[in-house]
């Protein structure tokens, strides 16, 4: 097995939008659209089938099996399906008796369950932890379990921890962890994208390559459609872009979760903007940390020796212009630095000791530094 995940994985998960009310047709056109709309192109790979896949009892042999009537042509078709179109095959379990919806879950058959995916051509596992044993360290072992059955099968498997509880960035990496959730669940509102994003900050040393800190799915373009569109009611096009950037700043999965066959310009322009993309998947894979410990002027440095900056507007009402200091991201006070607009792709010019922008509010200034 090689090392996997070396760059935070992407990709689209099914459920923001479509809880468990998924089927072969609709994971075909999401399919389609990856591929289609240049989703794929951009680095988004991994197509994750969430909760509400499977049928609700397993087969005579015991192995999980796709429900006959949303997945007639069965499980491995639609990895086949994915494949042939140069996509990955992510698909959901629990470590628990049950799904969190109750669906039959792999507790008690790591083995078979990770050998079943395996055969399937199953590229990345959401392994969550509804109805599992609570207290005494159980979620580490059995997180543990079913990683060494990953490996085991031979097939390289990213392996997502969906168990989102603080000690989480501890332990999930010595259990075969790719990445590993932080939070509950996300939800379509600024509230809830700046809690779980924000409250990433500060994680930076258990991240990099083949670990990242995963506060979530993105909810970018949902403008409170869809399942978790409804319960957050949906957030505004600024929100959107600051939420990107923040995912792109924090080295974190970014597993879009809208209703990708429907999108508008002005958010395929937030999540196929390359060079905010570049940010994200920079080999040298560090989280970026909050500067002179403000969490909201966070700074990544590069590989290319440039530095990332995104400063984030915390007010909904007025501008703000947000200053920040060179000398604290590294360089002299006297260096001239240049500096560009990543969502702009336009270069600002030459500054010297300090850089300020205005940004709109709950808007985020989205900054590429480099001396040369
Ligand atoms: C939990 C997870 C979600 C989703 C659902 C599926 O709530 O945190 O991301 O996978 O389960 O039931």
């Amino acid at each position: 097995m090689k090392q996997l995940a070396l760059t935070p994985p992407m990709g689209f998960n099914t459920w923001n939008t479509f809880s468990c009310d998924i089927n072969e047709e609709i994971i075909k056109s999401l399919a389609d659209a990856m591929v289609n709309e240049g989703y794929l192109e951009a680095g988004y790979d991994t197509l994750t089938l969430d909760d509400g896949w499977m049928s609700p009892v397993r087969d005579e042999n015991g192995k999980l099996f796709g429900n006959p009537e949303k997945f007639p042509g069965g499980m491995k078709a639609i990895g086949d399906y994915l494949h042939e179109r140069g996509l990955k095959f992510g698909i959901y379990s629990d470590a628990g008796t049950h799904t969190c919806a109750g669906f039959p879950a792999s507790y008690g058959n790591e083995r078979l369950d990770a050998k079943t995916f395996a055969e399937w051509g199953v590229d990345f596992l959401k392994y969550d932890y509804c109805f599992a044993p609570q207290g005494g360290g159980k979620d580490v072992v059995l997180y543990r379990k079913m990683g060494q059955a990953l490996r085991e099968t031979g097939r390289d498997i990213v392996y997502s921890v969906c168990w989102g509880v603080s000690t989480s960035p501890t332990w999930a990496k010595t259990a075969g962890g790719h990445m590993w959730r932080l939070t509950g669940d996300i939800a379509d509102s600024w509230e809830s994208i700046s809690k779980v994003g924000f409250g990433a900050v500060g994680l930076e040393p258990y991240a990099g390559p083949g670990n990242w800190n995963d506060p979530d799915m993105l909810v970018i373009g949902m403008f409170g459609k869809g399942y978790v569109g409804k319960i957050g009611g949906g957030a505004n096009i600024n929100e959107y872009r600051s939420h990107f950037a923040l995912w792109c700043m924090l080295a974190a999965p970014l597993f879009m979760g809208h209703d990708l066959r429907n999108t508008s310009d002005e958010v395929k322009k937030i999540l196929l903007n390359k060079e905010a993309i570049a940010v994200n998947q920079d080999i040298l894979g560090v989280q970026g940390y909050a500067v002179n410990g403000w969490k909201h002027a966070l700074a990544k440095p590069l590989a290319d020796g440039g530095v990332a900056v995104a400063l984030f507007n915390e007010s909904a009402e007025y501008n703000q212009i947000l200053p920040i200091s060179l000398e604290e991201l590294g360089f002299e006070s006297d260096d001239t630095v240049y500096v560009r607009d990543l969502w702009n792709h336009q270069d600002l010019g030459t500054f010297k000791s300090a850089v300020s922008v205005r940004v709109e509010p709950h808007d985020c200034a989205f900054l590429k530094l480099t001396r040369k």
